[in-house]
Formats: structure tokens, C-alpha cells, sequence
């Protein structure tokens, strides 16, 4: 061979190795419209400044879409597909219908968004950014949400009922079904934290306080004196599907560590929760998490920025919707 072939051929081998080492690393990127659309960030902000003034409650429904967009499909904002005649959308499953709120918030910032910035920003990355911009809100650490994801085309409540973890999963189903997306069981402790803001129906959790099984009427791990609190705010065979109850009744508002307190304290609103004390592990890191506000904060910035990473469709897989409901047609 020639030396020019062998130069040629050296450096196309560099070009299709940088070429990975940037597919590899640069899936998704802080600072993503800083170029296309610098407002993209600040509008999503101002969406969710407004939602949260409006109703305290919606940015903790903000930050659960983002769990529920992510385990299902991955973070492709399938979770705002509208289902049609001939489709059951994931919004449309028992995990989300009709507990799942905020999907207005999404639509205003996306509106916003077409008018300044048209076809550009992603419903995905929005999804990420009011997740983020949720947590701020109510007094969570901030964080840099890498961005650049794009938005899928399919919406299967199959799906939905399929990736969810139920509240009544126990250790090592909680254990396995993060693992299936690729988290840890240190992050799946972490990210429960979560359940320090927003509120549960109670069909949740009913079956702890009623029939729990055939020996005992009572979940026996959840505390007597919250039991009888939520039995009076969830009477048994109460029809009422709106019945709500907040998950951390101390700061139902705010993004702090008593999450964990309650846990250790045996007030745990789901089986999922609580179950948290039955494996020596995690029972210690409740313990830390609820004794290190700091570092329980950082470690939920890091596996939130983990979760928003899950099977994204980046480059030019999918598409950024006009619409957050409906697919391009
Ligand atoms: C570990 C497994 C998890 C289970 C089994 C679970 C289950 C649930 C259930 C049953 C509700 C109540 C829904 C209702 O009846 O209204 C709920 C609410 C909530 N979940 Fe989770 N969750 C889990 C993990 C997460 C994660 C990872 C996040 C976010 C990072 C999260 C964020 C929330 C929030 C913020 C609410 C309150 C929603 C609202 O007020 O509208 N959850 N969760
Ligand atoms: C009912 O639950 C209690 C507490 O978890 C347990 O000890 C008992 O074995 C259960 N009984 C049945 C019949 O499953």
C-alpha cells in the first residue's frame, strides 16, 4: 500500500472513531436550544412558576409524568399521546387515569414554545425540564437537564400497565423493575424521595387499611394512629374516586427529606413505601436520606439526570411534535 492510502485509511479510522466516541457521549446535551431557541428553558420555567401559583399540586404531578414518560418507551413524551378510536394511550392505564396531572402545564409551554421557536423543542425535553423546574419549585436541589431528546410516535397502555411499578410491589419487585430501566437499587431509595410532595388516591393504598389479608384486616407494618387518620379520610367502600390524601401530610409542598422520616416512622402511605425498611440495605440508606437533607439532594439531582437518560430517541429518530397529544401527522 502506498503511503497516501495508508494516511487515508488512518485517518477515515480516526473519523469513524470520533464519530462513535460522539454517539456514545453526547446522546443528550446541557444546554441543548441555547442556540435554536435560548428561551426554551425560561418559558418552560414561567409555565410551571404559573402552574404552581395556581395549584400547588400540579408540579408534583409535572415531576411524576416525568417517571411515567421515562419507564415507558423511554423519555419520548409517549405519555401525552392522546388515545384515539383506535388506541389506548399510556394516559389512558389505571397508573395514570385519572390520578396523572400537569398535562395542561406541558400544552401552555409548548404553545409557547411553537410560537417563538417553531418545530424545535422537543415535548420530551419539555417533560424533563418541568420535572426539573418542579423540584426548584418547591425547594428541591436545581440541576443542568441534559436536552436533545426527541419524540416517539407510539403510545400503548399495554405498555403503561406493563413498566409501572404498582404500590404494592415489595423490595425486590421495586428492586427488579428499576433495574430493567437501568437503576440501581441505591437510586430506585433515592428516587422514591419523590413521594415528599403530591397526593394519592385512596384506591392506592385502601387495600393496607381494609382486608389486607385473611388473617389481619390492617397492614400490621402501617402505623396505628396514621391508619386510623387515613381510614377517616378514606372510609371503607367510599365510592368517591376523588379521594385524596396528601403522601407526606407534614409538607406535602415542599421537596425536603421528611419523606424518609415518615418511612422510618412507619407512615409510609404505600406497601412500596414502607417496604423500603424490610431489606438491611435500603432500610440504611432511608436512614442516612432521612438524616442528610444535602446529600439525599444531590443524589436525586444525579438519578433524575439518570432516569431523563433512559432509551431517548436523539439525531433524527422520531420527531418533535407539534402537538404534545398527537403524533405528526
Ligand atoms: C418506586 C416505585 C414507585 C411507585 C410504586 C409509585 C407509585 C405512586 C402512586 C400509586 C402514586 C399515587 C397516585 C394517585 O393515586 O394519585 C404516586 C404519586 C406520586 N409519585 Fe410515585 N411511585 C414510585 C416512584 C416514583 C418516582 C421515581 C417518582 C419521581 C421521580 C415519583 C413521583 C411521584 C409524585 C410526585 C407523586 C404525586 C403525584 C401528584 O400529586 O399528582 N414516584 N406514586
Ligand atoms: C397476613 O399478613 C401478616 C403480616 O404481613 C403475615 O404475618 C401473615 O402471615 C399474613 N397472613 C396470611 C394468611 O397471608
Amino acid at each position: 500500500m502506498s503511503s497516501k492510502k495508508i494516511t487515508c485509511v488512518s485517518i477515515c479510522l480516526i473519523l469513524v472513531f470520533c464519530q462513535c466516541v460522539v454517539q456514545l457521549e453526547a446522546q443528550l446535551q446541557v444546554g441543548f436550544y441555547t442556540i435554536s431557541c435560548g428561551m426554551a428553558e425560561f418559558i418552560v420555567k414561567e409555565e410551571v412558576r404559573k402552574a404552581f401559583l395556581s395549584d400547588k399540586g400540579l408540579v408534583a404531578g409535572l415531576l411524576r409524568m416525568h417517571f411515567h414518560d421515562c419507564f415507558v418507551r423511554g423519555c419520548d413524551a409517549s405519555v401525552l399521546i392522546d388515545s384515539t378510536p383506535s388506541n389506548t394511550a399510556e394516559k389512558d392505564t389505571l397508573a395514570n387515569n385519572p390520578s396523572l396531572r400537569g398535562f395542561e402545564v406541558i400544552d401552555k409551554a409548548k404553545a409557547r414554545l411553537e410560537a417563538a421557536c417553531k418545530g424545535v423543542v422537543s415535548c420530551a425535553d419539555i417533560v424533563a425540564f418541568a420535572a426539573r423546574d418542579s423540584v426548584e419549585i418547591t425547594g428541591g436541589l436545581g440541576y443542568d437537564v441534559p436536552a436533545g431528546r426527541r419524540d416517539g410516535i407510539v403510545s400503548l397502555a399495554s405498555e403503561a400497565s406493563a413498566n409501572l411499578p404498582p404500590p404494592t410491589f415489595n423490595i425486590n419487585q421495586l428492586t427488579q423493575n428499576f433495574a430493567k430501566k437501568g437503576l440501581t437499587q441505591e437510586e430506585m431509595v433515592t428516587l422514591s424521595g419523590a413521594h415528599t410532595i403530591g397526593r394519592s388516591h385512596c384506591t392506592s393504598f385502601s387495600n393496607r387499611l381494609y382486608g389486607f389479608n385473611t388473617t389481619m384486616s390492617q397492614d400490621p407494618s402501617l402505623d396505628s394512629m396514621y391508619a386510623a387518620r387515613l381510614k377517616q379520610q378514606c372510609p371503607q367502600g367510599s365510592t368517591d374516586p376523588n379521594s385524596v390524601v396528601p403522601m407526606d401530610p407534614s409538607s406535602p409542598s415542599i421537596t425536603d427529606v421528611s419523606y424518609y422520616r415518615d418511612v422510618l416512622a412507619n407512615r409510609g402511605l404505600f406497601t412500596s413505601d414502607q417496604t423500603l425498611l424490610t431489606n438491611p440495605i435500603t432500610a440504611n440508606q432511608v436512614d442516612q436520606d432521612a438524616r442528610n437533607p444535602m446529600l439525599w439532594g444531590s443524589r436525586f439531582a444525579a438519578a433524575m439526570v439518570k432516569m431523563g437518560q433512559i432509551s431517548v430517541l436523539t439525531g433524527n429518530a422520531g420527531e418533535i411534535r407539534a402537538n404534545c397529544r398527537l403524533v405528526n401527522s
